[in-house]
């Protein structure tokens, strides 16, 4: 790292260069150099999914050859979105969240990750009546995206989760009830399906949560990247309504349109007209091509239908076939494993409990075989327990093509076998 000035740098800025979470995975995701061997299990790109795509490109031609495009392309958009596709959002949302939504509870952002680095700041840091106030997560792992975010040192609070064996090979993390503390915590924040792990924290946990976060009015922040309506890959859990008090967050990235960068948040008025000053400020305007996109396919009423029969379909044969692979070389080679249950998104949260060097090293052995996964000690933002999965866990995507997986999971089963402390 090319150091920097004292005098032209803040804090800040210096703890934002520290920080090599998100930003390297997003680097080893954009700096692939197409070589024939390389792996990427590493980022959260999307599959690439015949029919999602087919939908998509009919909807990007069709804008193509509409009058409108001439607007598209040359007039801003409000800071959060005219109100005509916030009306329209608000509309079509409302059902699917079992809600009455209006255009004042919803905003775009330039993709979720854009929404969030506005939401953290509004309810965290130095608040008016001066006191300092901190993010919960109530369960870690959580979304390596989040840490960083913060304008403020040292906002994250977490507590070490329960750690719930399920089978042979196979555990879920629980919400830690003990000593539940909400003083000095601005807003609590989750998302469900959970990223890295692909847990969905039971609702009867959401409302013990939600119970005691209303009594003291702090906002309940669920990001729905994975989850319903759309992609909606939460396999049978149930699914998540709006109700006053929560903020959730959409995307339209992992339902294959990453590249378009579209988030939708819906929030208390109060909450979107903050956004709205913050948006401005921060962006300027949200993208249209996004808030058009998602015209043509609301409107079309597409995106549900194409969640339950193309996506989860996919994700759910991909999952078995990801596991089954990686299962049957981790026994060849003797590795010692065990996967969170994988109940939504398309991560696989691979624990390796006798890894004799630390996850981040193993991330750097398999980059050298050109195999790229994320190691799992970025996903605990304030934790700051001793708490052995910090280093012995690692995030891999199971959306890339099986030959891709195979030749994964061979290097990654060599190496772990190669690196274990003892042999049970
Ligand atoms: C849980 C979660 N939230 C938010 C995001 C950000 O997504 P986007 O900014 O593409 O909407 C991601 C992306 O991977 C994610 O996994």
């Amino acid at each position: 790292m090319t150091p920097m000035k004292d005098s032209c740098a803040s804090l800040w800025a210096s703890r934002l260069r520290q920080n090599q979470g998100i930003r390297s995975l997003m680097e080893d995701l954009g700096q692939v150099t197409g070589h024939p061997e390389e792996i990427l299990l590493g980022g959260g790109n999307p599959a690439h999914i015949r029919e999602a795509e087919d939908i998509f490109t009919a909807c990007f031609q069709s804008l193509a050859s509409d009058p409108n495009l001439k607007a598209l392309l040359g007039d801003y958009q409000a800071p959060i979105g005219n109100d005509r596709f916030r009306a329209l959002a608000a509309e079509y949302l409302s059902p699917h969240l079992d809600a009455n939504l209006r255009k004042d509870n919803i905003a775009f952002f330039n993709g979720s990750q854009n929404a969030y680095s506005f939401l953290l700041n509004i309810h965290s840091g130095k608040m008016i009546g001066g006191n300092f106030k901190k993010i919960l997560l109530p369960i870690v792992p959580e979304y390596i995206g989040y840490a960083d975010q913060s304008i403020e040192a040292d906002v994250f609070l977490a507590k070490e989760p329960e750690v719930i064996p399920t089978g042979k090979h196979r555990f879920r993390y629980g919400f830690n009830k003990e000593n539940f503390d909400l003083s000095n915590i601005g807003c609590v924040v989750m998302s469900r399906p959970t990223n890295p792990t692909g847990n969905i924290l039971p609702l009867e946990d959401i409302q013990w949560i939600e119970e005691r976060t209303k009594k003291n009015s702090i906002p309940l922040l669920i990001d729905l990247a994975y989850g319903n309506p759309f992609p909606n890959l939460i396999a049978a859990e149930e699914p998540i309504t709006y109700k006053d008090g929560r903020t959730l967050s959409l995307s339209f990235s992992k339902i294959g349109l990453p590249g378009v960068r579209l988030g939708i948040v819906m929030a208390n008025p109060e909450t979107i007209e903050i956004l709205s000053s913050y948006a401005a400020v921060g962006n300027l305007a949200v993208g249209n091509l996004g808030v058009y996109m998602m015209e043509f396919l609301f409107q079309k009423n597409i995106l549900p239908e194409l969640a339950k029969n193309v996506l989860r379909p996919f994700y759910e044969k991909k999952l078995e076939l990801a596991t089954s692979i990686f299962e049957s070389e981790f026994k060849k080679y003797g590795v010692e494993y065990e996967i969170h249950d994988p109940m939504g998104g398309f991560f696989l949260w691979i624990r390796f409990p006798n890894l004799s060097i630390s996850n981040h090293q193993l991330y750097h052995l398999c980059k050298d075989k050109r195999l790229f996964i994320v190691s799992g000690h970025y996903f605990f933002p304030g934790l700051n327990s001793d708490f052995s999965h910090t280093k012995e866990c690692i995030r891999l995507t199971y959306c890339r093509k099986e030959e891709e997986l195979a030749r994964g999971a061979h290097i990654l089963a060599e190496i772990v076998a190669s690196h274990q402390a003892k042999s049970k």
